[in-house]
């Protein structure tokens, strides 16, 4: 363990991932790139969010932004979970304040057979990006990333967000087949994503399965877990400790662990010490402060910071982060300040 390490390896927060003592709990945020930075604002200015994912030097100054303000434990790639669809030739876009919009929902079988595999060719801007990123972060991790196959066939089969994933269900349910199949086209998509970042030199990746939270735990098991599971295989020989992440998914914390992750994320939810227990020792956990929290009074969040810190410790990992995304009106000078405060309490024992 050491306080200054020379490489990722070394770092409080791959150490944290494979449950092996640190100096500090490390943390960075979800959404930590873009959002509330006005340097970000600045320097995307005029151009379109999807067209900046695809340029590297700036996807590289886009990263390095928060790990230079608030002094995080990792970057995250900035890119988005629908690159790799966009890359595979989906006609989408990314509408400002919306999300991702597809211009013809994918619900057919002739829908599908439309969408080819992902070949790394196809992304050499992610290669040259994060090449660039680890050259300028050294010792400090980068996180790659990619979206999992139900949230991925949740944006697809409906076309753009859904609050209730209506047609998405109508299709696990309804043609059983299809959906499987889409998913298996889906998970090779995700896998091959986190594996060009991995290989080009990400040392951690997180599979985010953002609005899987819909589910109960037999639907989980049976139209989600495999896809997973074979999305997470893909990066399992690189010796890349992965993270796996969704949404209200209290209930799904072991099945999400079981899919292959060696780290589990934590929604804000659950008692980060009820997650633990639920999880066992075999699982480092990520998570857990409610993102609305970074409104509240310094003195409130600060007393939240050091409950989810201490109950960390429970844990035989933890990597410190919000429960889900930075809102896109926090004050990033309190993001700062969270940073500090985890490295001080931490650090007191
Ligand atoms: O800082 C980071 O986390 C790195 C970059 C990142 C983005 N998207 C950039 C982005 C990451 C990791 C994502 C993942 C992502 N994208 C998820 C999973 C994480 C989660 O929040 O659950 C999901 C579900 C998406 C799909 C998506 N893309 C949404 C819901 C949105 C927000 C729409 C909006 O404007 O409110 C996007 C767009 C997006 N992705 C932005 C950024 C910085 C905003 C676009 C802009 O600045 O113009």
């Amino acid at each position: 363990m050491t306080a200054n390490p020379s490489t990722p390896a070394e770092s409080a927060l791959v150490r944290a991932a494979r449950r092996e003592p640190v100096p500090h709990t490390p943390v960075w945020f979800m959404r930590q790139a873009g959002r509330s930075l006005p340097e970000y604002k600045r320097v995307r200015e005029g151009i379109a969010m999807l067209d900046s994912c695809m340029r590297p030097e700036l996807v590289a100054e886009i990263t390095m932004q928060p790990v230079r303000r608030h002094g995080v434990d990792a970057a995250i790639f900035f890119s988005d979970i629908v690159v790799p669809l966009k890359a595979v030739g989906i006609d989408l876009d990314i509408v400002a304040g919306v999300g991702p919009v597809v211009a013809e929902p994918v619900r057919t079988r002739a829908d599908l057979d439309r969408i080819p595999e992902l070949t790394p060719e196809r992304v050499p801007f992610i290669t040259e990006a994060v090449r660039i990123l680890v050259a300028e972060l050294g010792p400090t991790p980068l996180i790659g990333f990619a979206g999992a196959p139900f949230t991925l066939a949740s944006y697809l089969v409906e076309g753009g967000p859904s609050k209730n994933h209506e047609h998405t269900k109508a299709l696990m349910h309804g043609d059983p087949e299809l959906w499987n199949d889409l998913c298996e086209r889906l998970a090779q998509i995700s896998g091959t994503f986190l594996r060009v970042q991995a290989e080009a030199g990400a040392s951690v990746v997180q599979l985010f399965d953002s609005w899987v939270g819909a589910l109960q735990r037999e639907d989980y098991t049976r139209f989600v877990l495999p896809h997973s599971k074979a999305a997470l295989a893909a990066v399992a020989d690189l010796d890349v400790p992965r993270i796996h992440f969704g949404v209200g998914t209290g209930e799904l914390l072991t099945l999400m662990g079981s899919a292959g992750a060696e780290v589990v994320g934590v929604d804000y939810r659950v008692d980060l010490r009820d997650a633990i227990e639920r999880l066992g020792p075999q699982y480092a956990v990520q998570g857990n402060l409610d993102p609305a929290l970074l409104f509240a009074p310094w003195p409130v969040l600060a007393e939240r910071i050091e409950q989810i810190v201490r109950a960390g410790r429970s844990a035989t990992g933890h990597i410190f982060n919000l429960g889900h995304g930075v809102l896109p009106t926090t004050d990033p000078e309190v993001l700062t300040r969270v940073v500090e405060h985890v490295h001080e309490v931490s650090r007191r024992g």
